[in-house]
């Protein structure tokens, strides 16, 4: 377009864009920049082979796509759950090479080669693992919501070794939050569990 044409439209976008940004709270030379910086892009999708479960899933997914997403979003696979998606309720714990890790806080790309593990895939031959077995027979959840996580984890701390005390137990899930309050029943279940 020959710049002698200036245009309306041209003429509008030029005034109303900084004005808006005005409006939001940027000084003008924010605003100026904000009109004229090109818009943000991340990379490519990448191709990413994940194992979830024991199954082999090929994935294009860009780089910024979090486990947690790729999960839920890609696989399918709702169980692990996505509460605060900072990193701060454990609703989304997952095992990654048997170690207890935030989905939410964990990049799809970064887990290439390593095996992650759902609550979907801890039961084997149509039996509940003893975590999710002992979780119902103490009544260990009420809405729900957190269980999946809570299940991941102590089938980690289990793992780790850390199930020794109520005290341990308390402390090594203290990430796992549950808003219904459920945790008298959660430490007895994850002891229950740790003992069978
Ligand atoms: S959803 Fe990941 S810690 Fe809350
Ligand atoms: S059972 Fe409802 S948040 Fe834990």
């Amino acid at each position: 377009m020959d710049d002698r044409t200036f245009s309306r439209r041209r003429f509008l976008i030029g005034t109303a864009l900084p004005a808006a940004a005005l409006g939001m709270g940027l000084s003008a030379p924010a605003a100026v920049e904000a009109q004229t910086a090109p818009a943000l892009m991340g990379p490519e999708p990448v191709d990413v082979m994940l194992q979830v479960n024991g199954r082999a899933y090929p994935l294009k997914v860009e780089p910024r796509v979090t486990l947690l997403d790729a999960l839920r979003e890609r696989l399918g696979l709702t169980g692990s759950k996505k509460g605060c998606d900072q990193g701060q309720c454990g609703a989304c714990t997952v095992l990654v090479d048997g170690r207890r890790v935030n989905a939410c806080l964990t990049l799809a790309v970064a887990t290439e080669g390593k095996q992650v593990t759902t609550v979907e895939g801890l039961a084997r031959g149509g039996r509940l693992h003893p975590v999710q077995q002992a979780f119902i027979d103490n009544d260990a959840f009420q809405c729900g919501y957190c269980t999946p996580g809570q299940i991941c984890s102590a089938v980690g701390l289990i793992a780790e070794g850390r199930a020794g005390s109520d005290a341990q137990i308390r402390e090594s899930m203290s990430g796992n939050i549950c808003r219904c309050g459920a945790y008298t029943n959660i430490v007895r279940a994850v002891n229950a569990a740790a003992r069978a």
